[in-house]
C-alpha cells in the first residue's frame, strides 16, 4: 500500500451499524484515510477507534448541526488535519449519507421536522458539495481520468412519494436534484457525481416501519432475500469511486432479491 492515502469524507455514520459506517470501514480497508462526520462525538470516536484497531486510518469530526456554517467549518478542519503519512490530505471521495428521517403522517409533520429535513437534505448537502468540489478542483487528474467522486445516498422516496413520506421524500427529491445538477455541471471538470437509490429496507432498519409488513424482526435479520446488507451497499460505493471517466454512472438503484418493485 502506498504511503500517501487519499482522504474519503463521509457524513452520517449513525450508530455504527449502517451504510455510512460500513462504507467508512471498507474505504479504510482499501487504503483511504477516512474522515467521519456525525452529530455525535461518541459515534465518531467509537468508529474511529474501531477502524484504527483494524489497521486503518480514520479521524472523527463531530458537528453540532448540518447548518451551512457547521458543515463548511468541519470541512476546513478536515482539509487542515494532519493525516498520518498524508500531509497533503488530498480528498478524493466524499459521501453524503445523512438524511432527515422524518417519516410520518403529513398532519404530524411539525415545523421542527421540516427544518430538520431542510438542514439534512438541502442546506447541509449544498455546503458539503461546495467544499468537496472545491477540494476536487485542486486535485490532479488521476489514472482513471478523475479529480474526485462525490456520492449521495438516495431512497425509493427519491423517486416516489407515499403515505408517510411527505417530508422524507421532499428531502430525498432535493438530494437527487442536487446530485444530477452537479453531475452535469462538473462532469466536464472530471468530477464524478453519483447517487444510489436504496430501494428497500436495510438490515439496520429492522425495528422500523421500513421492515416489510408481516416480516418478524428475526426473519428480517436472517433472511437475506428481503433486506439490504450495509456492507453490500458499501461495495457499490467503492465500485462507483473506481469507475473510469469513459463510463460513469450518475444513478443506480439497489434492492434485495425479493423486493416487490
Ligand atoms: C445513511 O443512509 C441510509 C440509507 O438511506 C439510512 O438508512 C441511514 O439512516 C443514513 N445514516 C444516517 C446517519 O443518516
Ligand atoms: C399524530 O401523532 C399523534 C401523537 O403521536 C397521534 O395520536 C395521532 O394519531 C397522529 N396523527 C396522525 C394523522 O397520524
Ligand atoms: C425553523 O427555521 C426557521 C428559519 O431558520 C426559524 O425561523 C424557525 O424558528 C425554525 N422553527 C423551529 C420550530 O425550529
Ligand atoms: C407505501 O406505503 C404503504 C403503506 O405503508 C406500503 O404498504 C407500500 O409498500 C408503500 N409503497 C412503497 C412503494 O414503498
Amino acid at each position: 500500500m502506498s504511503d500517501v492515502r487519499p482522504v474519503f469524507v463521509v457524513v452520517g455514520v449513525g450508530s455504527g451499524g449502517g451504510t455510512g459506517a460500513a462504507t467508512a470501514r471498507l474505504f479504510a480497508k482499501e487504503g483511504y484515510s477516512v474522515a467521519l462526520i456525525a452529530r455525535s462525538l461518541d459515534r465518531v470516536t467509537k468508529l474511529e477507534d474501531e477502524i484504527k484497531l483494524a489497521g486503518g486510518q480514520a479521524h472523527g469530526f463531530p458537528v453540532s448541526s448540518y447548518s451551512y456554517s457547521d458543515v463548511t467549518k468541519v470541512f476546513q478542519q478536515i482539509k487542515q488535519h494532519s493525516w498520518p503519512s498524508n500531509p497533503k490530505a488530498e480528498i478524493r471521495a466524499a459521501l453524503w449519507n445523512a438524511s432527515g428521517e422524518n417519516w410520518g403522517h403529513f398532519l404530524n409533520i411539525t415545523e421542527e421536522k421540516i427544518n430538520d429535513t431542510v438542514q439534512s437534505d438541502i442546506i447541509g448537502p449544498f455546503a458539503f458539495s461546495r467544499e468537496a468540489i472545491l477540494a476536487f478542483q485542486a486535485n490532479t487528474i488521476d489514472s482513471l481520468g478523475r479529480r474526485g467522486t462525490l456520492l449521495f445516498t438516495g431512497a425509493t422516496a427519491s423517486l416516489r412519494g407515499n403515505v408517510t413520506t411527505s417530508a422524507f421524500a421532499a428531502g430525498k427529491f432535493a438530494v437527487r436534484a442536487l446530485s444530477q445538477s452537479l453531475a452535469k455541471e462538473f462532469g466536464k471538470q472530471n468530477i464524478h457525481v453519483a447517487q444510489v437509490i436504496i430501494d428497500g429496507g436495510i438490515l439496520t432498519d429492522y425495528g422500523t416501519e421500513r421492515r416489510p409488513a408481516g416480516e418478524a424482526p428475526e426473519a428480517y435479520i436472517t433472511n437475506e432475500d428481503v433486506r439490504l446488507d450495509p456492507n453490500s451497499i458499501a461495495k457499490t460505493y467503492l465500485y462507483l469511486t473506481n469507475q473510469d471517466r469513459s463510463a460513469w454512472t450518475w444513478e443506480l438503484d439497489l434492492r434485495p432479491a425479493h423486493e416487490k418493485w
